[in-house]
């Protein structure tokens, strides 16, 4: 329910933090008879429109999906012309988000991406770790079953170390291992490009997260599109297993001056 300011005008409910899986650059380049290559480069200013929407709206966590652990397994051609194109975004971004004041933070097996890449992430997250605007976490050689399979790997460690006990082994604990479990989950999902499932992104992190998909390809999303998500989450009700009436704000009396 919208939340009222002490004027009584009403505020719309907007999320936190918000979960985008960029999808549909391969077509909207076959749609123009172009390479992939060219979809994924106009993927790259969608990036940049959508940091601008959510500094503008004041969102405080965006979380993008870049690439998939599955995403390695394309034609080769394709995944070099990705890393290509990610390190000249990575040098020529940086000065960017630095001035937007955005903090950029990268999740996903690092190990798999060449010195080069790996070295400028970990560049890039240093020279932003100060800024405050927004935190923008770019899931790269990430996967959601990846993700609860090592946080199970630390757990499984401190069992075999002996400073864990396997029945303090639950939710909360194996949480802090996650990737993200120093921020808010997702409030609100968005799928561009039609289709309709989360593959493999954010697995442990979306259980109560809003989701809302479009067919609009990545490269298309505008500021319209953005706004289209926000107010449909503005309308949903989350009652995490509960009733509607437990979820429910009280009812606020009006005094009429
Ligand atoms: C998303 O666009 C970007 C990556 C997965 C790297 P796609 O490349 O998946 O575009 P479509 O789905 O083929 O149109
Ligand atoms: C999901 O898109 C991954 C990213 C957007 C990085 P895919 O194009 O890889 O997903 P599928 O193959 O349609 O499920
Ligand atoms: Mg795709």
């Amino acid at each position: 329910m919208p939340s009222a300011t002490p004027g009584g005008m009403p505020v719309p409910r907007q999320p936190a933090h918000l979960a985008i899986v960029m999808d549909g650059n391969g077509r909207w380049a076959q749609q123009r008879r172009r390479p992939r290559m060219i979809g994924h480069r106009a993927g790259a200013r969608a990036v940049n429109r959508t940091i601008d929407f959510c500094l503008e709206r004041g969102i405080a966590v965006l979380t993008l999906f870049a690439f998939s652990s599955e995403n390695w397994g394309r034609p080769q051609d394709e995944v070099d012309a990705l890393m290509k194109l990610f390190l000249a975004a990575l040098d020529r971004e940086v000065d960017e988000l630095e001035r937007r004041n955005v903090r950029v933070c990268f999740i996903g097996e690092r190990a798999r991406f060449s010195p080069g890449i790996a070295q400028r992430m970990a560049r890039a997250e240093q020279r932003t770790s100060g800024n405050r605007a927004m935190t923008l976490n770019i899931a790269a050689s990430y996967g959601g079953r990846q993700d609860i399979a090592l946080a199970a790997r630390r757990l499984a460690e401190q069992v075999a170390a002996g400073t864990l006990l396997p029945e303090q082994v639950d939710e909360q604990r194996l949480g802090r291992h996650m990737a993200l479990a120093d921020l808010p989950p997702p409030d609100l999902f968005i799928r561009t490009g039609g289709d309709t499932r989360i593959s493999n992104f954010l697995l442990w992190q979306l259980a109560y997260t809003e989701l809302w998909f479009t067919d609009v390809l990545w490269p298309d999303v505008d500021a319209a599109t953005l706004q289209q998500a926000l107010d449909a989450f503005a309308q949903r009700e989350r009652r995490y297993g509960l009733t509607s009436a437990q979820v429910a704000p009280p009812a606020t009396e009006t005094v009429s001056p």
